[in-house]
Protein backbone atom coordinates (compact mmCIF):
# COMPACT_ATOMS: atom_id res chain seq x y z
CA UNK A 1 0.00 0.00 0.00
CA UNK A 2 1.34 2.78 -1.31
CA UNK A 3 2.55 5.46 2.01
CA UNK A 4 -0.79 8.41 2.54
CA UNK A 5 1.25 10.63 4.78
CA UNK A 6 -1.51 12.33 6.62
CA UNK A 7 -5.01 11.35 7.93
CA UNK A 8 -8.33 10.78 6.32
CA UNK A 9 -11.01 12.57 6.73
CA UNK A 10 -14.37 11.39 6.81
CA UNK A 11 -17.20 13.90 6.81
CA UNK A 12 -20.54 12.21 7.45
CA UNK A 13 -18.83 9.78 9.68
CA UNK A 14 -21.01 9.78 12.87
CA UNK A 15 -23.86 8.18 9.74
CA UNK A 16 -24.75 4.84 8.42
CA UNK A 17 -22.34 4.31 5.75
CA UNK A 18 -19.43 6.68 7.54
CA UNK A 19 -19.62 4.98 10.36
CA UNK A 20 -18.81 1.77 8.52
CA UNK A 21 -16.19 3.65 6.31
CA UNK A 22 -14.59 5.02 9.36
CA UNK A 23 -14.09 1.49 11.26
CA UNK A 24 -12.76 -0.24 7.66
CA UNK A 25 -10.16 2.58 7.59
CA UNK A 26 -9.15 2.19 10.98
CA UNK A 27 -9.09 -1.26 10.42
CA UNK A 28 -6.64 -0.78 7.92
CA UNK A 29 -4.31 1.34 9.94
CA UNK A 30 -5.42 4.70 8.81
CA UNK A 31 -5.73 7.76 11.25
CA UNK A 32 -9.03 9.35 11.03
CA UNK A 33 -10.76 12.66 11.10
CA UNK A 34 -14.67 12.86 11.66
CA UNK A 35 -16.16 15.94 10.66
CA UNK A 36 -20.18 15.78 10.87
CA UNK A 37 -22.58 17.56 12.67
CA UNK A 38 -24.93 14.99 14.32
CA UNK A 39 -28.01 16.13 12.41
CA UNK A 40 -28.61 12.75 11.50
CA UNK A 41 -25.63 10.77 12.99
CA UNK A 42 -25.01 10.00 16.14
CA UNK A 43 -21.64 10.51 18.04
CA UNK A 44 -21.98 6.75 19.71
CA UNK A 45 -21.71 5.69 16.01
CA UNK A 46 -18.12 6.89 16.07
CA UNK A 47 -15.43 4.69 16.87
CA UNK A 48 -13.60 6.03 19.63
CA UNK A 49 -10.18 5.96 18.23
CA UNK A 50 -11.66 8.75 15.59
CA UNK A 51 -11.36 12.22 16.33
CA UNK A 52 -14.99 14.09 16.04
CA UNK A 53 -15.24 16.93 14.74
CA UNK A 54 -18.62 18.60 15.36
CA UNK A 55 -19.22 20.96 12.63
CA UNK A 56 -20.67 21.39 9.20
CA UNK A 57 -18.50 20.81 5.69
CA UNK A 58 -19.49 24.12 4.85
CA UNK A 59 -18.15 25.82 7.58
CA UNK A 60 -14.98 26.60 5.76
CA UNK A 61 -13.40 27.88 8.94
CA UNK A 62 -13.49 25.02 10.72
CA UNK A 63 -12.69 22.46 8.00
CA UNK A 64 -9.37 24.40 6.91
CA UNK A 65 -8.52 24.23 10.63
CA UNK A 66 -9.27 20.24 10.98
CA UNK A 67 -7.39 19.80 7.82
CA UNK A 68 -3.98 21.95 9.03
CA UNK A 69 -4.75 20.65 13.12
CA UNK A 70 -4.69 16.98 11.94
CA UNK A 71 -2.63 17.04 8.44
CA UNK A 72 -5.15 15.47 6.59
CA UNK A 73 -4.05 13.68 3.59
CA UNK A 74 -7.38 12.34 1.77
CA UNK A 75 -10.90 13.38 2.44
CA UNK A 76 -13.58 10.93 1.76
CA UNK A 77 -17.08 13.02 1.78
CA UNK A 78 -20.57 10.73 2.82
CA UNK A 79 -22.24 14.41 4.58
CA UNK A 80 -25.44 15.23 2.96
CA UNK A 81 -29.34 14.25 2.60
CA UNK A 82 -30.11 10.94 1.60
CA UNK A 83 -33.97 11.15 1.45
CA UNK A 84 -35.39 10.66 -2.65
CA UNK A 85 -39.33 12.21 -1.74
CA UNK A 86 -37.72 14.92 0.74
CA UNK A 87 -35.20 16.12 -2.41
CA UNK A 88 -38.66 16.74 -4.37
CA UNK A 89 -40.31 18.49 -2.50
CA UNK A 90 -37.59 20.32 -0.64
CA UNK A 91 -34.87 20.65 -4.03
CA UNK A 92 -33.33 23.48 -2.53
CA UNK A 93 -32.20 21.53 1.13
CA UNK A 94 -30.58 19.12 -1.37
CA UNK A 95 -29.13 21.52 -3.60
CA UNK A 96 -27.21 23.53 -0.61
CA UNK A 97 -26.72 20.10 1.35
CA UNK A 98 -25.29 18.37 -0.90
CA UNK A 99 -24.41 20.37 -3.91
CA UNK A 100 -23.01 23.40 -2.41
CA UNK A 101 -21.75 21.95 0.77
CA UNK A 102 -19.55 19.80 -1.65
CA UNK A 103 -18.13 22.93 -3.73
CA UNK A 104 -17.34 24.25 -0.39
CA UNK A 105 -15.57 21.22 0.72
CA UNK A 106 -13.67 20.88 -2.42
CA UNK A 107 -12.84 24.30 -2.33
CA UNK A 108 -11.01 23.73 1.38
CA UNK A 109 -9.55 20.58 0.40
CA UNK A 110 -8.28 22.51 -2.89
CA UNK A 111 -6.59 25.42 -0.65
CA UNK A 112 -5.54 23.10 2.02
CA UNK A 113 -3.54 20.99 -0.91
CA UNK A 114 -5.62 17.44 0.24
CA UNK A 115 -4.90 15.22 -2.53
CA UNK A 116 -7.38 12.62 -2.60
CA UNK A 117 -11.00 13.09 -2.75
CA UNK A 118 -13.43 10.06 -2.06
CA UNK A 119 -17.27 10.96 -2.88
CA UNK A 120 -20.16 9.37 -2.03
CA UNK A 121 -22.58 8.97 -5.28
CA UNK A 122 -25.77 6.96 -6.05
CA UNK A 123 -27.50 4.91 -8.83
CA UNK A 124 -29.80 7.56 -8.18
CA UNK A 125 -27.69 9.40 -10.93
CA UNK A 126 -28.99 7.42 -13.37
CA UNK A 127 -32.26 8.11 -13.27
CA UNK A 128 -34.41 5.26 -15.02
CA UNK A 129 -31.69 3.23 -17.09
CA UNK A 130 -32.46 2.27 -20.27
CA UNK A 131 -30.99 -1.26 -19.69
CA UNK A 132 -29.73 -3.12 -17.03
CA UNK A 133 -27.32 -3.91 -15.42
CA UNK A 134 -25.88 -0.31 -16.01
CA UNK A 135 -22.69 0.80 -16.88
CA UNK A 136 -20.68 4.02 -15.61
CA UNK A 137 -20.83 5.32 -19.00
CA UNK A 138 -24.45 4.98 -19.83
CA UNK A 139 -26.52 8.24 -19.64
CA UNK A 140 -27.09 10.29 -16.31
CA UNK A 141 -30.79 11.17 -16.37
CA UNK A 142 -31.39 11.91 -12.60
CA UNK A 143 -35.34 11.89 -11.98
CA UNK A 144 -35.05 13.56 -8.79
CA UNK A 145 -33.16 16.40 -6.98
CA UNK A 146 -31.01 13.90 -4.93
CA UNK A 147 -29.70 12.20 -8.23
CA UNK A 148 -28.78 15.38 -9.10
CA UNK A 149 -27.31 17.25 -6.52
CA UNK A 150 -25.21 13.80 -6.46
CA UNK A 151 -24.70 14.35 -10.65
CA UNK A 152 -23.37 17.99 -10.12
CA UNK A 153 -20.60 17.31 -7.32
CA UNK A 154 -19.13 14.42 -9.63
CA UNK A 155 -19.31 16.89 -12.34
CA UNK A 156 -17.06 19.33 -9.72
CA UNK A 157 -14.59 16.72 -8.72
CA UNK A 158 -14.06 16.27 -12.30
CA UNK A 159 -13.62 19.26 -13.26
CA UNK A 160 -11.60 20.57 -10.31
CA UNK A 161 -9.35 16.92 -10.71
CA UNK A 162 -8.16 18.27 -14.15
CA UNK A 163 -7.44 22.01 -12.89
CA UNK A 164 -5.40 20.87 -9.35
CA UNK A 165 -3.20 18.84 -8.12
CA UNK A 166 -6.23 16.60 -6.97
CA UNK A 167 -7.64 12.71 -8.16
CA UNK A 168 -11.11 11.84 -6.79
CA UNK A 169 -12.89 8.36 -7.05
CA UNK A 170 -16.64 9.20 -6.50
CA UNK A 171 -18.55 5.35 -5.90
CA UNK A 172 -22.25 5.12 -7.55
CA UNK A 173 -23.58 3.24 -4.64
CA UNK A 174 -26.54 0.48 -5.58
CA UNK A 175 -28.93 -0.20 -2.20
CA UNK A 176 -26.83 -0.28 0.96
CA UNK A 177 -28.12 -2.70 3.54
CA UNK A 178 -26.98 -4.89 6.58
CA UNK A 179 -24.43 -3.78 9.41
CA UNK A 180 -21.00 -4.45 10.86
CA UNK A 181 -20.55 -8.01 11.21
CA UNK A 182 -19.27 -7.47 14.55
CA UNK A 183 -21.96 -5.47 15.67
CA UNK A 184 -20.22 -1.93 16.37
CA UNK A 185 -22.23 -0.14 13.55
CA UNK A 186 -25.52 -0.61 11.74
CA UNK A 187 -28.51 1.20 10.47
CA UNK A 188 -29.94 3.53 13.08
CA UNK A 189 -31.76 6.15 10.88
CA UNK A 190 -34.88 6.96 12.83
CA UNK A 191 -38.11 6.83 10.28
CA UNK A 192 -36.06 4.97 7.49
CA UNK A 193 -37.68 4.40 4.00
CA UNK A 194 -35.18 1.26 2.98
CA UNK A 195 -36.64 -2.03 2.55
CA UNK A 196 -34.26 -4.07 4.31
CA UNK A 197 -34.16 -1.67 7.28
CA UNK A 198 -38.09 -1.47 7.43
CA UNK A 199 -38.29 -5.19 7.25
CA UNK A 200 -36.29 -5.91 9.60
CA UNK A 201 -38.22 -3.40 12.26
CA UNK A 202 -41.41 -5.48 11.34
CA UNK A 203 -39.40 -8.50 11.89
CA UNK A 204 -38.58 -7.35 15.72
CA UNK A 205 -41.83 -6.08 16.35
CA UNK A 206 -41.46 -2.07 15.86
CA UNK A 207 -43.96 -2.44 12.69
CA UNK A 208 -47.56 -4.51 12.05
CA UNK A 209 -46.49 -5.46 8.26
CA UNK A 210 -44.59 -4.23 5.48
CA UNK A 211 -45.97 -2.53 2.27
CA UNK A 212 -44.98 -3.41 -1.12
CA UNK A 213 -44.83 -0.85 -3.43
CA UNK A 214 -45.86 -2.18 -6.67
CA UNK A 215 -46.80 -5.82 -7.63
CA UNK A 216 -47.17 -4.78 -11.59
CA UNK A 217 -43.44 -4.13 -12.17
CA UNK A 218 -42.27 -5.95 -15.58
CA UNK A 219 -39.78 -8.45 -13.25
CA UNK A 220 -39.85 -11.98 -12.61
CA UNK A 221 -42.68 -11.82 -9.94
CA UNK A 222 -43.99 -8.00 -10.50
CA UNK A 223 -42.24 -6.27 -7.79
CA UNK A 224 -39.18 -4.19 -7.63
CA UNK A 225 -35.65 -5.59 -8.24
CA UNK A 226 -32.51 -3.85 -6.52
CA UNK A 227 -28.78 -4.78 -6.06
CA UNK A 228 -28.38 -4.97 -2.49
CA UNK A 229 -24.84 -4.25 -1.41
CA UNK A 230 -24.02 -4.80 2.29
CA UNK A 231 -22.37 -2.23 3.87
CA UNK A 232 -18.99 -3.27 5.29
CA UNK A 233 -18.30 -4.56 1.41
CA UNK A 234 -19.28 -1.14 0.64
CA UNK A 235 -16.79 0.26 3.43
CA UNK A 236 -14.25 -1.95 1.85
CA UNK A 237 -14.11 -0.55 -1.20
CA UNK A 238 -13.51 2.90 -0.47
CA UNK A 239 -10.59 1.66 1.49
CA UNK A 240 -9.58 -0.14 -1.80
CA UNK A 241 -9.95 3.19 -4.03
CA UNK A 242 -8.13 5.39 -1.60
CA UNK A 243 -4.98 2.88 -1.90
CA UNK A 244 -5.39 3.09 -5.65
CA UNK A 245 -6.18 7.13 -5.91
CA UNK A 246 -2.86 6.96 -3.58
CA UNK A 247 -0.75 4.70 -5.98
CA UNK A 248 -1.78 6.61 -9.41
CA UNK A 249 -2.26 10.04 -8.20
CA UNK A 250 -2.97 10.96 -11.95
CA UNK A 251 -6.06 8.78 -12.43
CA UNK A 252 -9.57 9.43 -11.15
CA UNK A 253 -12.66 6.82 -11.45
CA UNK A 254 -15.88 6.79 -11.28
CA UNK A 255 -17.55 3.30 -10.08
CA UNK A 256 -20.84 1.15 -9.67
CA UNK A 257 -20.47 0.06 -6.53
CA UNK A 258 -22.98 -2.80 -6.28
CA UNK A 259 -22.70 -6.45 -7.30
CA UNK A 260 -24.25 -7.09 -9.89
CA UNK A 261 -27.48 -9.01 -8.91
CA UNK A 262 -30.85 -8.34 -7.81
CA UNK A 263 -33.29 -9.51 -6.09
CA UNK A 264 -37.02 -8.66 -5.97
CA UNK A 265 -38.70 -6.89 -2.97
CA UNK A 266 -40.66 -10.73 -2.24
CA UNK A 267 -37.47 -12.27 -2.28
CA UNK A 268 -35.93 -10.35 0.10
CA UNK A 269 -38.85 -10.59 2.43
CA UNK A 270 -38.35 -14.10 1.27
CA UNK A 271 -35.36 -13.68 3.24
CA UNK A 272 -36.36 -12.02 6.24
CA UNK A 273 -38.84 -14.53 6.68
CA UNK A 274 -36.18 -17.40 6.12
CA UNK A 275 -33.64 -15.77 8.52
CA UNK A 276 -35.98 -15.26 11.55
CA UNK A 277 -38.24 -18.39 10.60
CA UNK A 278 -41.46 -16.48 10.75
CA UNK A 279 -43.47 -14.72 8.53
CA UNK A 280 -44.11 -10.86 8.26
CA UNK A 281 -47.05 -9.53 7.01
CA UNK A 282 -47.02 -8.08 3.48
CA UNK A 283 -49.41 -5.81 2.48
CA UNK A 284 -49.71 -4.70 -1.20
CA UNK A 285 -49.94 -0.75 -2.27
CA UNK A 286 -49.93 1.23 -4.94
CA UNK A 287 -46.35 1.82 -6.75
CA UNK A 288 -44.08 4.84 -5.07
CA UNK A 289 -43.77 7.67 -7.44
CA UNK A 290 -40.38 7.50 -9.29
CA UNK A 291 -39.56 3.78 -8.29
CA UNK A 292 -37.69 2.46 -11.56
CA UNK A 293 -38.32 -1.42 -11.93
CA UNK A 294 -35.09 -2.37 -12.13
CA UNK A 295 -31.45 -1.05 -11.26
CA UNK A 296 -28.49 -3.41 -11.37
CA UNK A 297 -24.78 -2.36 -11.24
CA UNK A 298 -22.54 -3.58 -14.07
CA UNK A 299 -19.71 -4.04 -11.46
CA UNK A 300 -16.88 -4.54 -14.11
CA UNK A 301 -14.51 -1.58 -13.62
CA UNK A 302 -15.27 -1.43 -9.94
CA UNK A 303 -13.61 -4.96 -9.81
CA UNK A 304 -11.14 -4.22 -12.89
CA UNK A 305 -9.94 -1.21 -11.18
CA UNK A 306 -9.70 -2.04 -7.29
CA UNK A 307 -8.38 -4.73 -4.88
CA UNK A 308 -11.85 -5.36 -3.91
CA UNK A 309 -14.33 -8.10 -4.09
CA UNK A 310 -17.30 -9.22 -2.52
CA UNK A 311 -16.94 -10.62 0.50
CA UNK A 312 -21.01 -10.64 2.36
CA UNK A 313 -22.96 -10.87 -0.90
CA UNK A 314 -25.09 -13.36 0.41
CA UNK A 315 -29.08 -12.03 0.47
CA UNK A 316 -29.61 -14.07 3.57
CA UNK A 317 -26.13 -12.87 5.44
CA UNK A 318 -26.72 -9.25 4.52
CA UNK A 319 -30.54 -9.73 6.22
CA UNK A 320 -28.89 -11.81 9.21
CA UNK A 321 -26.09 -8.93 10.05
CA UNK A 322 -29.44 -6.24 9.54
CA UNK A 323 -31.57 -7.98 11.56
CA UNK A 324 -28.74 -8.21 14.68
CA UNK A 325 -28.20 -4.60 14.90
CA UNK A 326 -31.95 -4.15 14.73
CA UNK A 327 -32.15 -6.23 17.96
CA UNK A 328 -28.85 -4.48 19.33
CA UNK A 329 -30.87 -0.96 18.66
CA UNK A 330 -33.77 -2.39 20.93
CA UNK A 331 -31.27 -3.46 23.57
CA UNK A 332 -29.78 -0.08 23.96
CA UNK A 333 -33.36 1.35 23.90
CA UNK A 334 -32.93 3.06 21.11
N1 LIG B 1 -39.93 -0.94 -1.12
C1 LIG B 1 -41.13 -1.51 -0.75
N2 LIG B 1 -41.61 -1.22 0.50
C2 LIG B 1 -40.97 -0.41 1.37
C3 LIG B 1 -39.73 0.16 0.97
C4 LIG B 1 -39.25 -0.13 -0.29
O1 LIG B 1 -41.76 -2.26 -1.50
O2 LIG B 1 -41.47 -0.17 2.47
C5 LIG B 1 -39.37 -1.30 -2.44
C6 LIG B 1 -39.15 -0.12 -3.36
O3 LIG B 1 -40.32 0.16 -4.09
C7 LIG B 1 -38.00 -0.62 -4.22
C8 LIG B 1 -37.19 -1.49 -3.25
O4 LIG B 1 -38.10 -1.85 -2.22
O5 LIG B 1 -38.47 -1.46 -5.25
C9 LIG B 1 -36.01 -0.77 -2.61
O6 LIG B 1 -36.47 0.47 -2.07
P1 LIG B 1 -35.56 1.34 -1.06
O7 LIG B 1 -36.42 2.46 -0.60
O8 LIG B 1 -34.96 0.45 -0.07
O9 LIG B 1 -34.40 1.85 -1.98
P2 LIG B 1 -34.48 2.63 -3.37
O10 LIG B 1 -34.11 1.64 -4.43
O11 LIG B 1 -35.71 3.38 -3.54
O12 LIG B 1 -33.36 3.70 -3.11
C10 LIG B 1 -32.03 3.47 -3.41
C11 LIG B 1 -31.13 4.35 -2.54
C12 LIG B 1 -31.33 5.81 -2.86
C13 LIG B 1 -31.20 6.03 -4.33
C14 LIG B 1 -32.18 5.14 -5.06
C15 LIG B 1 -32.14 5.30 -6.55
O13 LIG B 1 -31.41 4.12 -1.19
O14 LIG B 1 -30.34 6.54 -2.19
O15 LIG B 1 -31.87 3.80 -4.75
O16 LIG B 1 -30.90 4.96 -7.01
F1 LIG B 1 -31.49 7.31 -4.63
Amino acid sequence: MAKLGGKVMVTGGAGYIGSHAVLALLDAGYEVVVVDNLVTGFDWAVDPRATLVEANVADDERVRATIRDHGVAAIVHFAGSVVVPESVTDPLKYYRNNTAATRSLIESAVSEGVRHFIFSSTAATYGTPAKVPVQEGDPTVPINPYGMSKLMSEAMLRDVAAAHPMNFAALRYFNVAGADPKGRSGQSTVGATHLIKIAVEAATGKRDSVAIFGTDFDTADGTGVRDYIHVSDLAAAHVAALAVLVARPADSHILNAGYGRGFSVNQVLDAVDRVTNQTIERRYAGRRAGDPAELIADNSAILATLDWRPERDRLDTIVEDALAWERKLGEMGR
